[in-house]
């Protein structure tokens, strides 16, 4: 059932006609706060300050993509800058140089303007280089999302141009996509992180694996390589089985806890975010804040039936 609707769910992720119909309905609002902290930087800070105090760490991620438009990706740079202004007032934002940063932000490189006609490349790089120059003065960590299998190659080349300067800066590996484990061998070297995630696009058999259990196996390929590496994994991923497979992979590889980190999303198995730290592991919640939640909020549509069907309820007033 849910492998029949991924499909259909992702190509309206996508629709701008379906986005404006959707984000018009009077109940999505509501909906949406399950997995999306808010619309402004307050919000995004109030509900950081709240997973900090509770022992986890935080990822904050301004929402929008696909952007075609200069003055939108420079309007997303700035949000940015607002953000980390924030953060970086925390108690959490002074750490030992070297130290884990408990606070970062994660940005998508096509919000800003990695799409656009022109020099759209070299736009993005700029843009993500004032980030982490914003980044490293108040403290903070900066991850990039990885999207569609078209971008993966400008994504990585753009990652590897910036951290000549923040050899800090993390990004994101898909295990769907093909390529993945020979990227995870190339980027397990000294200082990297990497958030190795399943991948949330549909994309093509011919880059990625589309059945389930090859991308379950392809996970546990690519976490074993990193887990082995010399850079620090983020293991991105609500899955008991990846869970409990990393547990095993970090102790064969010795590594202490503050050489790796488990991920989730805002508003996904926060029970079992809670659990992993409270036993003494680094867990990091990626939380969404913003208006432009549609496409976002649809992937999580896409990857599990039982969120479906609480859009759906909710829908009919139940
Ligand atoms: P998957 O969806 O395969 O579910 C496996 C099992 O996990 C389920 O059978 C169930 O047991 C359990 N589970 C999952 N959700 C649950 C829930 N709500 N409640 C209870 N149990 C649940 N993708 C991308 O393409 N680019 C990116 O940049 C990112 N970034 C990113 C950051 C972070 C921090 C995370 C956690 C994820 C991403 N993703 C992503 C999304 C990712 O690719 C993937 O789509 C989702 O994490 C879903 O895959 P999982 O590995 O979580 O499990």
């Amino acid at each position: 059932m849910s492998a029949l609707l991924r499909s259909p769910l992702l190509a309206a992720a996508r629709s701008p006609r379906l986005e404006r119909a959707i984000t018009r309905l009077p109940v999505s609002r509501s909906v949406v706060a399950r997995f999306v902290a808010g619309t402004t930087t307050a919000d995004a800070v109030r509900t950081a300050e709240t997973l900090l105090r509770s022992g986890r760490f935080v990822s904050i991620d301004h929402l929008g993509e696909d952007t075609t438009d200069l003055a939108a990706a420079e309007a997303t740079v700035a949000q940015y800058l607002d953000l980390i202004d924030a953060l970086g007032r925390l108690p959490h934002a002074e750490v030992a140089p070297g130290a884990v940063r408990p606070l970062e932000v994660s940005v998508k490189l096509s919000a800003l303007g990695q799409a656009l006609p022109r020099d759209g490349h070299a736009v993005a790089r700029e843009h993500a280089r004032r980030i982490c120059a914003a980044a490293e003065a108040a403290g903070l960590w900066v991850t990039v999302d990885a999207e569609d299998h078209t971008t993966t190659d400008s994504t990585l080349a753009i990652v590897r141009d910036l951290r000549a300067d923040y050899p800090w800066l993390g990004t994101v590996l898909q295990a769907y996509l093909r390529r993945t484990e020979d990227d995870c061998r190339a980027l397990a070297g000294p200082g990297s992180r990497i958030r190795l995630c399943k991948g949330a696009y549909d994309e093509p058999a011919a880059v990625a694996f589309r059945d389930r259990a090859e991308v379950d196996a392809s996970y546990l390929r690519c976490l074993a390589i990193l887990t082995a590496g010399s850079g620090y994994p983020m293991i991105a991923s609500h899955d008991p089985a990846v869970i409990a497979a990393a547990g095993v992979a970090v102790v064969a590889a010795q590594r202490k806890t503050e050489e790796y980190e488990y991920q989730m999303l805002y508003g996904i198995r926060a029970d079992e975010q809670q659990r992993l730290a409270d036993a003494g592991n680094h867990v990091r919640v990626y939380i969404p804040y913003g208006d432009q939640w549609y496409g976002y909020f649809m992937r999580r549509l896409a990857e599990r039936p039982a969120n479906l069907g609480f859009f759906l309820r909710a829908l009919a007033g139940g």
